[in-house]
């Protein structure tokens, strides 16, 4: 059988792309023989540093870092276009860049309850895990459309679908993420464009590392996983992978669990 994962010919974007689950997917790219990959991330150090490592794989991909925050639109709109002039499409499209805010135990002890927050703090949630990949979309559909080819991947979290306390904006706009990804599924598919997203749980990243590397508070939330780890970045990337691929060319608008059981689905 052949690789139902190759990439060969493919120009992707992957955003937030500096380090964790998004470097993961970058390389998981680059593995699979993608022709370009552009690495984006607001930290242009850490984007520039998995470029590297692409570069360092020694396989055809062209790694371009590109330092630019996805919630600035038209930012957003110049990379997108810098990107098309340069390589003549992007194919694949992965909205990974996104934030829970607390990332220490001290500031998770320090989170509010909805009602206790002030509007002026929920722009933090809203801005890169729902604006950002509406810019990101808005930019790269056209070429998209008019190449009649894409795979949108947008990489979303259980919050969005089961809720959390005291990440409640969070996961108000991780969920807006996946609804939005839905409804363009239903406007773009007749393009040969899908758009999925990916909902993860607690994931072994710089993110929340403060956390998952204190033993007692690890105990704690393993607790709720069925599979009594946490995520590895590959775990995320293995399925974003796929849903970039061909292999997934019958699948569009849906939201899939990497979550080692965390909720379950019906
Ligand atoms: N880590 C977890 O436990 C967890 C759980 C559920 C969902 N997620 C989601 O998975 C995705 C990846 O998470 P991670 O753990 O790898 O995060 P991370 O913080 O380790 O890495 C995210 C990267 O995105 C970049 N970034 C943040 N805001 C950006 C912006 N506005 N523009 C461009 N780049 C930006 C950061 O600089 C960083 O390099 C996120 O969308 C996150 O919400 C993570």
């Amino acid at each position: 059988m052949n690789n139902i994962l190759d990439l060969s010919g493919r120009v992707a974007l992957v955003t937030g792309a500096g380090q964790g689950v998004g470097r993961q997917i970058a390389l998981h790219f680059a593995q699979q023989n993608a022709r370009a990959v552009i690495v984006n991330d607001y930290n242009g150090k850490r984007a520039q540093e998995t470029a590297s490592i692409i570069n360092d794989l020694g396989t055809d991909t062209k790694a371009l870092a590109v330092e630019t925050d996805v919630t600035n639109w038209r930012a957003v709109n110049d990379m997108v276009h810098q990107a098309i002039n340069q390589f003549g499409s992007i194919d694949i499209l992965v909205n990974n860049a996104g934030n829970a805010g607390a990332s220490t135990p001290e500031a998770m002890a320090k989170q509010k309850n909805f009602i206790d927050t002030e509007p002026e703090e929920w722009e933090q949630w809203i801005a890169v895990n729902y604006y950002g990949p509406m810019y990101t979309c808005r930019a790269v559909v056209p070429n998209m459309i008019s190449k009649k080819y894409g795979k949108i991947v947008n990489v979303i979290s259980d919050a969005g679908r089961v809720g959390e306390p005291r990440l409640v904006v969070y996961s108000g706009a991780k969920a807006g993420a996946a609804g939005f990804t839905r409804g363009l599924a239903k406007e773009i598919s007749r393009y040969n464009i899908t758009a999925n997203c990916v909902a993860l749980s607690t994931m072994n990243t710089p993110a929340v590392s403060s956390m998952t590397e204190n033993e007692e508070i690890l105990k704690k939330i393993l607790t709720k996983y069925p599979i009594k780890r946490i995520g590895e970045p590959e775990d995320a990337a293995n399925a974003v992978l796929f849903l970039s691929s061909d292999a997934s060319s019958w699948i569009t608008g849906q939201t899939y669990p990497v979550n080692g059981g965390y909720s379950l689905n019906q």
